[in-house]
């Protein structure tokens, strides 16, 4: 049986996740990235081959994660594909520039920036606690600081705003980790959350205000390689064995919010996935 640790990157493809994915195969670790093109996945796994150290090995799952049919599909699959997982990178992520509605009836950024690794990572945990010393690392942002969990109006029925919607995203995707993180024992999974610094990437896919300042600052701002480092640094530092629940700002822990978002994280995700999931911790 294949006894290595896979560590599991979602939104490889490009940006952030493809820089990480590309930093672990160079220090010979088996990485698998779960992208939804599978030409730009195949991309990586070339640059990959030309790059792989010791072992290092990258294999790509083709998943739709902005909906919950696609996320535990990407999770069958993996399970599957790696008899033992070390780390879960989650990683991919939007910033939707206009509302629109999953099939499951979600909005976009909701579905994907923490609906979809909510349930990843509910589907994947045994298989994460049989894998000990395991690692969850969800890819968050500072943008945080302009958020709300609004429970009353989490999909922007009553006015939508991109950013308003980004940031939301990503502090219920904080208090989820530090929810999960206080039911999962730290010697099986560590869960934090990390803000990777601000990167020159494809979010936001230069459309609407946020998105085109994206676009336009790009060359100034830090390369997805320097925004990758503490994503790696999270998924592999042997010092950082059983500190779970913190929320890191790169290489430092800070504040992720008050202790509300936590229940108020957990609310939404039972209330948005109803009786969906495998096993709720
Ligand atoms: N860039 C920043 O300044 C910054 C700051 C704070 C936090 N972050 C966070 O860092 C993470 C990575 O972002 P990035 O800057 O590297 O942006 P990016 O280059 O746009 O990368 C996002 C990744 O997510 C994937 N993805 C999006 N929707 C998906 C879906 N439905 N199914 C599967 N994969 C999907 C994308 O695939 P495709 O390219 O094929 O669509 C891409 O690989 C995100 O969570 C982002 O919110 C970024």
């Amino acid at each position: 049986m294949d006894a290595r640790p896979w560590i599991v990157i979602t939104g490889g493809t490009s940006g952030i996740g493809r820089a990480a994915a590309l930093d672990l195969v160079g220090r010979g670790r088996a990485v698998i990235i779960v992208g939804h093109r599978r030409e730009e996945g195949e991309e990586v796994a070339e640059a990959a081959r030309a790059r792989a150290q010791r072992g290092g090995e990258l294999s790509l799952v083709v998943a739709d994660l902005s909906t919950i049919a696609g996320v535990q599909a990407a999770a069958a699959e993996l399970r599957e594909r790696a008899p033992r997982i070390g780390a879960l990178i989650n990683n991919a992520g939007i910033l939707a520039s206009r509302r629109e509605l999953t099939a499951d009836g979600i909005e976009a950024t909701l579905a994907v920036n923490f609906v979809a690794p909510v349930v990843l990572t509910l589907e994947l945990l045994d298989h994460l606690e049989a894998s000990a010393p395991a690692r969850v690392v969800n890819v968050a942002s500072s943008a945080r600081h302009v958020g709300r969990i609004d429970l009353e109006d989490p999909h922007g029925e009553r006015g939508f705003s991109s950013l308003r919607a980004y940031a939301q995203s990503k502090l219920a995707l904080i208090g989820f980790t530090r929810s999960l993180a206080a039911r999962v024992d730290p010697q099986r999974a560590t869960i934090n959350a990390v803000h990777p610094g601000i990167v020159g990437s494809r979010l936001g896919g230069g459309r609407g205000l946020i998105g085109g300042l994206m676009r336009l600052g790009a060359p100034l701002l830090r390369r997805p390689e320097g925004g990758a480092a503490p994503l790696v640094w999270l998924a592999t530092d042997p010092e950082l064995a059983g500190r779970s629940g913190a929320y890191y700002s790169r290489f430092r822990a800070v504040d992720g919010g008050p202790a509300e978002i936590d229940s108020d994280a957990w609310t939404l995700a039972q209330w948005l996935l109803g009786d969906h999931l495998v096993r709720w911790p």
